[in-house]
């Protein structure tokens, strides 16, 4: 299952590489690259993610037009992705008030110095925090987290969503697969113009090496949780309370 040669290097999906290396992960990575980066997800997300599906499958069913219901994305980045559901859930008629969070105070700088959303707060903190002080929110969510966490680490996230979500946690990822590494390899490529200077394609693409297969990810989620794959290619870590 090697990439066929078209202009890219041969590379071997078949495992995962949980060691390569994400740019925007370093500390002391270029600022401005990275501010460019968090600017190119707000273009990126809506083209690779598939949160429309996602929200119309495993969120919008738990909105309730006759009250407002909690939401808390955790590790929102540069928060495009809790600004956009934001606007989904009003546009069809939902109230929302959702809590993105992150720890990095690069991201959370970000992402609070952009226009407010209404019923949209960002907060520096990690998951971990939010259960120490017994926080709970009707549904948690996560973009491209997964693939980032150690064993332990992911452990710890979904324990954490256990005790955050009153009724659902969806964590929703990059699925691996050698198409889909050629596919964003060109397309990111191809589109380096839009992102100038940013970590854009070489992050992508490690996040795809990291990224987990459905077995593989099956095989780590413990009791209660399920992968739920969606196409092209995401994988969907879902959890619902009994
Ligand atoms: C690749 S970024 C994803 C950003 C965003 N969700 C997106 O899709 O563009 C992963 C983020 O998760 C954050 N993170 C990692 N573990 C976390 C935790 N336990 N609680 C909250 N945020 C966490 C990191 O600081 C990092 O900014």
């Amino acid at each position: 299952m090697r990439l066929p040669a078209w202009g890219l290097p041969a590379l071997d999906l078949r495992e995962r590489r949980p060691a390569a290396v994400e740019q925007m992960d370093d500390p002391d990575c270029d600022l401005d690259a990275l501010h460019r980066t968090y600017r190119g997800f707000g273009v990126v997300n809506p083209v690779v993610a598939g949160w429309q599906l996602t929200y119309r499958r495993w969120i919008r069913p738990l909105l309730d037009p006759a009250r407002t219901v909690t939401v808390l994305d955790i590790g929102s980045g540069g928060g495009d992705r809790p600004r956009a559901l934001a606007r989904q859930a009003r546009r069809d008629g939902f109230r929302v008030n959702i809590t993105a969070i992150d720890p990095d105070a690069r991201a959370h700088a970000w992402a609070t110095a952009r226009p407010a959303v209404p019923g949209l707060a960002f907060r520096r903190a990690a998951s971990g925090d939010l259960v120490a002080a017994g926080e709970r929110y009707d549904v948690v969510v996560s973009n491209h987290l997964l693939h980032h966490l150690d064993p332990a680490e992911l452990d710890g996230l979904l324990a954490d969503s256990e005790r955050l979500a009153v009724r659902r946690a969806v964590h929703s990822d990059i699925r691996r697969s050698p198409t889909a590494y050629a596919l964003f390899s060109a397309g990111a490529g191809l589109a380096t113009p839009l992102f100038p200077g940013s970590f854009i394609r070489p992050d992508g693409l490690a996040s795809i090496r990291r990224s987990y297969t459905p077995a593989e990810l099956a095989a780590v989620l413990p009791p209660g949780w399920r992968v739920q794959t969606q196409l092209p290619w995401r994988n969907l870590a879902v959890w619902d309370a009994r």
